[in-house]
């Protein structure tokens, strides 16, 4: 998994120095497949569940789950760039939230705290904690700025498949906390806050797969794979 997790970083930092206003989304998803295949790797979300691409895509009022397609990006906009990779039948999945150009203060304060968010929960990933710390520290750094956590999508475990148990909520509730499950030495966690300038609600485009907000406003997503180790969180999605 930590070479996996090293394949999905290497591709989130080519996404992120080929990211400029006029790229076209099918050639940066071209770009991402020719590097995992290149790393003896296989894209993890091509064809899971039929889904047409290496990447998901997602700009702007778009959640997750963006299909690549021949739309340019614009200048001021922010692309949400989602990466998985599998090696040696092992996952890692990462994603970033990345400004096209110049973008707005509201965007740039929107993606810092979901990127905030990520990084608060990471510390929560220890052997003893449970799964509601993750949720909690997700969903108090995302409302003590003002924005909403997507309740409809979770993080998940992750290994020799892309989803396995527990689920991740971003938030938490009594619902969620009586599943609440203390997290084990070895687990291995995909944390995703996505996270809402407006309304936390979200819609699915006619396309079956595009996750947009129901407001239209914008939403940032962050993830990383994570291990829980004797000694705290090792992050796995990193150079
Ligand atoms: N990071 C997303 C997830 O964990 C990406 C999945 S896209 C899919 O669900 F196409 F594979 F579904
Ligand atoms: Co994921």
């Amino acid at each position: 998994m930590r070479r996996a997790g090293r394949i999905v970083a290497l591709a989130l930092d080519l996404g992120n120095r080929m990211a400029k206003p006029g790229l076209r989304i099918c050639d940066l998803d071209a770009a991402i497949e020719e590097l995992i295949l290149g790393a003896d790797a296989i894209p993890a979300f091509k064809g899971y569940r039929g889904y047409p691409a290496t990447i998901c895509a997602s700009v702007d009022e778009e959640v997750v789950h963006g299909i690549p397609d021949s739309r340019r990006l614009k200048e001021g906009g922010i692309l949400g760039l989602d990466v998985g990779a599998v090696l040696d039948g092992y996952y890692a999945d990462a994603a970033v939230t990345i400004p096209i150009g110049r973008i707005s203060a509201q965007a740039t304060r929107l993606m810092d705290a979901a990127r905030e968010a990520l990084d608060a929960a990471i510390l929560e990933a220890r052997p003893g904690r449970r799964v509601s710390d993750i949720s909690r520290a997700i969903q108090t750094t995302v409302e003590k700025k003002g924005f909403s956590v997507v309740r409809t999508y979770t993080g998940h475990g992750i290994g020799s498949r892309l989803h396995e148990d527990p689920q991740i909520p971003n938030y938490v509730d009594g619902q969620t906390a009586s599943r609440d499950e203390a997290l084990a030495c070895g687990a291995t966690l995909a944390i995703e806050p996505m996270v809402n300038e407006g309304t936390w609600r979200t819609k699915v485009l006619s396309n079956g797969w595009t996750v947009v907000t129901a407001d239209g406003r914008l939403s940032s997503h962050f993830e990383h794979t994570v291990a829980v180790q004797p000694h705290g969180p090792e992050v796995l999605t990193v150079l």
